[in-house]
């Protein structure tokens, strides 16, 4: 809970630690109310170390402590001080190594908050990262002092049969009284937050892995029995990450023992722990029937993104928590090639930039804005931001871009090769990739001290006499909190040319030879670039691939943008250019309903939807993409004031609209595309089941007897999740007369699969029909709801905050004081998932005067209210701000 006056922790403040902890020896006694700790730990003082205090003092937090001893010879009451957060030891050794034993007692059970070890079910688990070994021991909990851990466990028999640690496995043995014990030990030494251990009832599926260099490797997944038969994609994912990361990285495993445990309480996706991942189910269990494509594809993504820590986070680290980007936007860039790899190139690269510019960009515009690098913190926790991880991956990106991939690739080798076993900054990284390529980064690290999504102008001049084509960008960083007149950034600003028949125009610049593609490196605020030979005016294809995390400000005409749809050769562009288009005719129907005028549908996006409609696409979820109109959060953030009601009415107007004129071309496709298949995961089933659902979403807007029986029968003959939630979602977004029976039924059929039953509350929370915020409030009293669970919360409460503009945003401010109510009793269980949930309030500025009054003060209630988080009121104060 919040001291008086929560600290704020400076990056520039940073200092080495005063002490190194080379070993810790840690034996838990296993009990799930009361598990006692002792902790012997090897240390010394560290001779880099300038500082003059003679003190040692350890982190620790709702700690009972039972006993220090150094050196063998128990400490009396006046040779140490215990605060609520700390223990300091007087008059530490300042020559030679020291054992110092700590004994201290916890109460998983208790602990609701989910950070260090606690009660999940019936199994006793961990979280340390960022700060939550101190809930366990008291320790130097800082990621740039590094142990070798062995770790013991002890515990019931029958509650606790399997017991597991980082590292590998050296000695078990029994004990009297049902009891037994196991030894780890981790060879490599680590930060505390990679520390993990897992007691339960678990159930395990093994596999094996050969390494490039032949060694074997044993794969275990750990799960509650009942869910042994939904654990074969993890594993694939598993194979397939640690293969291609040798491929592609030349990473090799290095322990014999890779472990995965997926358990149902977990703050949020996954965990990196040396040698013992902890996952959260959800991004673990999958079975056809169970789990949709995009949870199949999420498993792959997330189980891939902790795999590859192991070198990008776990031999090579973060030297303090303001480094976070280095590994986790790293990580996430490689995650991203993988999946790109693995299925659609394409489609992943939009569904990463759809995300990044509907929420990553809110985020950067708005007042908890800060650099991928943060300079100051209160919570570090609330640190794990999509600007940490996804601009972060960006920013890694462009690296990638500027070097190209050899280079890039050089930069990582010496990277991992300098830092191998260190704990080292962002600029570490840079300089690397520097020395690997002899160039000069400097301007490019701006990227990572500025905050603020840049606006890139762009502007083209054509002289038909000496056949030039002149391009001048300019660009400009809005203000963020406490930064102003920004210096320009490094930007590559990839493009490329069509000619007037649509065909690729080739890129003479600078006298170098004529190239398809180039990357055009802007460093300056406005900057000219001369393409030279061209006999007619060509279209440029501006930031293909989305080269930069940047918005820009262009203006095209509808025509233009259609020509773009049909023959732009890079995959994201086009999409770009359908999203544009779209997002044009809405935004004008948007001006239609502010103005009280009748609606009509542009034709252009008539003929642009049947010209895709008549061509044969080999990639059927890239033409998927091409079809779906760009979602609500996106029209949002194209809005100077958001107006919700008007951005959904014109959106389904058009939807509807389109369905209307196209009915006999979605009709053919769902038919076309429709097997009642139980849900294979490949490229090409997954690709039919997505061009017909989103047939399906276009038909059901129609609400004919015709459109509703075909979601009936779909919903009824369903073998799959993928097409049982699809259907399900069209008759829940409509007036079906089924709805009720459906939700019943499907409620029958899964109650006993939680993760599923998240999807219920979910689809039911994020209903833009009529009634919707009765029913969230019915549903938060459901047996099946549990402010306990984060997926459930997330669920319902996140679902409908962050995912039902329509009635979150209610005139009346009755979703705004829901959210509030919900935040404040989750604050008192679990205070991370209770500022996540304050997210939500952040965009206040962005609407009307109205809703802003009733956000404000809904956020103001929050702050008031006693005893709230440091995690939360941090949250909350700072988007009040
Ligand atoms: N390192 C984990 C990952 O793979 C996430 C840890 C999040 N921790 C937190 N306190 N939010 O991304
Ligand atoms: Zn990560």
């Amino acid at each position: 809970m919040r001291d008086a006056n929560p600290q704020t922790i400076y990056l520039k403040d940073y200092s080495v630690p005063e002490y190194l902890i080379h070993e810790v020896d840690l034996n838990f006694d296993l009990g799930e109310e009361h598990t006692v700790v002792v902790a012997r730990l090897t240390l010394q003082r560290n001779p880099q170390s300038q500082s003059p205090n003679q003190e040692l003092t350890l982190m620790g937090e709702d700690l009972n402590l039972l006993g220090v001893e150094l050196d063998g010879t128990a400490l009396h009451a006046q040779q140490y001080v215990q605060t609520d957060t700390s223990l300091t030891i007087h008059q530490a050794p300042q020559d030679g190594i020291f054992v110092l034993k700590i004994e201290n007692s916890i109460n998983p059970k208790a602990n609701t908050a989910f950070e260090g070890l606690y009660q999940s079910s019936t199994m006793l688990c961990t979280q340390c990262e960022a700060e939550g070994f101190r809930k366990i021991t008291y320790f130097l909990d800082r990621p740039d002092v590094m142990s070798r851990f062995k770790t013991t466990l002890v515990a019931d028999k029958d509650k606790y049969p399997v017991l597991l640690s980082n590292g590998n496995k050296v000695e078990q043995g029994e004990l009297a009284g049902n009891r037994h014990w196991v030894s780890w030990e981790d060879p490599f030494a680590k930060p505390c937050y990679l520390f993990a251990l897992v007691a339960g009832q678990l159930e395990c599926i093994e596999d094996r892995f050969v390494t490039m260099s032949g060694r074997e490797i044993s794969l275990q997944i750990y799960v509650e029995a009942h869910d042994v038969d939904k654990c074969d994609h993890a594993m694939q994912s598993l194979k397939n990450a640690m293969r291609w990361d040798e491929e592609v990285y030349g990473r090799e495993y290095d322990l014999d023992l890779y472990m995965i445990v997926a358990v149902g309480h977990f703050n949020m996706g996954a965990m990196e722990n040396k040698g013992l991942n902890i996952f959260n189910t959800k991004f673990v269990l999958a079975r056809p029937d169970t789990a949709t494509d995009s949870d199949y594809e999420h498993i792959e993504g997330v189980i891939g993104h902790e795999y590859f820590h192991n070198w990008s986070g776990n031999r090579v680290t973060c030297r303090d928590w303001f480094q976070l980007s280095l590994k986790e936007g790293f990580t996430v860039f490689r995650d991203q090639q993988f999946s790109g790899d693995r299925a659609s190139k394409a489609v992943k690269r939009i569904e990463d930039v759809n995300m990044l510019r509907a929420r990553q960009f809110a985020e950067d515009a708005g007042p908890l804005a800060h650099p991928i690098r943060p300079e100051a913190y209160i919570e570090i926790n609330n640190f794990y931001t999509l600007t940490v991880y996804e601009k972060g991956a960006e920013v890694v990106r462009m690296l990638h871009t500027l070097l190209g991939g050899e280079g890039f690739r050089k930069g990582c080798d010496l990277y991992f090769q300098r830092h191998d076993g260190q704990a080292v900054t962002c600029d570490d990284f840079v300089s690397a990739m520097e020395d690997a390529n002899g160039r000069d980064l400097t301007q490019f690290r701006r990227w990572y001290s500025q905050a603020g999504t840049p606006q890139l102008n762009v502007e083209q001049h054509y002289d038909a006499e000496s056949g030039q084509l002149e391009l001048t960008l300019r660009q400009h960083c809005p203000d963020t909190p406490g930064q102003t007149d920004k210096p320009p950034l490094h930007i590559p600003v990839k493009i490329g040319l069509l000619n007037s028949r649509g065909q690729v125009e080739l890129i003479k610049l600078d006298g170098r030879p004529p190239v398809e593609e180039t990357v055009l490196e802007l460093t300056e605020a406005e900057q000219s670039f001369a393409l030279s030979g061209l006999a007619e005016q060509p279209t440029v294809s501006w930031l293909r691939g989305f080269s930069a995390p940047v918005i820009v400000k262009m203006q095209r005409s509808l025509e233009e943008l259609a020509f773009l749809l049909s023959y732009d050769s890079d995959t994201f562009n086009r999409w770009e250019a359908s999203q544009q288009l779209a997002g044009q005719v809405i935004a004008d129907l948007i001006a239609d309903i502010q103005q009280g005028r009748e609606l009509t549908l542009n034709p252009v996006i008539v003929e642009a939807y049947t010209k895709l409609l008549e061509q044969q696409w080999d990639d059927l979820s890239y033409f998927s993409l091409l079809l779906a109109l760009p979602d609500e959060s996106y029209l949002a953030s194209q809005m100077d004031v958001i107006d919700v009601d008007a951005i959904h009415q014109a959106r389904e107007f058009v939807k509807k609209s389109l369905a209307e004129r196209l009915q006999a071309h979605f009709l053919r496709l769902y038919r076309e595309n429709h097997r009642e298949e139980s849900g294979q995961f490949d490229a090409g089933a997954i690709g039919r089941r997505r061009i017909k659902n989103t047939c399906l979403h276009y038909l059901s807007t129609l609400e004919t007897g015709d459109s509703q029986s075909l979601s009936l029968r779909q919903f009824e003959g369903a073998a799959n999740m993928t097409d049982q939630m699809a259907s399900l979602s069209a008759i829940v977004n409509s007036r079906h007369p089924a709805k009720q029976a459906c939700l019943e039924q499907f409620y029958r059929q899964w109650q006993d699969e939680d993760l599923v039953i998240d999807k219920w509350f979910a689809l039911q929370a994020s209903s833009h029909w009529p009634g919707t915020f009765a029913k969230v409030q019915q549903l938060l009293q459901h047996s099946a709801f549990d402010m306990k669970n984060p997926n459930r919360v997330r669920s319902l409460v996140g679902a409908f905050s962050q995912a039902n503009p329509v009635h979150f945003h209610a005139r009346d401010g009755s979703g705004y004081h829901f959210l509030a109510d919900q935040v404040i009793a989750l604050d008192k269980l679990n205070p991370q998932v209770a500022s996540r949930m304050v997210t939500a309030l952040t965009q206040w500025r962005r609407y009307d005067d109205e809703r802003q009054q009733l956000m404000k003060a809904v956020l103001q209630r929050i702050i008031d209210t006693e005893a709230i988080s440091t995690d939360v009121f941090e949250t909350a104060s700072k988007s009040l701000a």
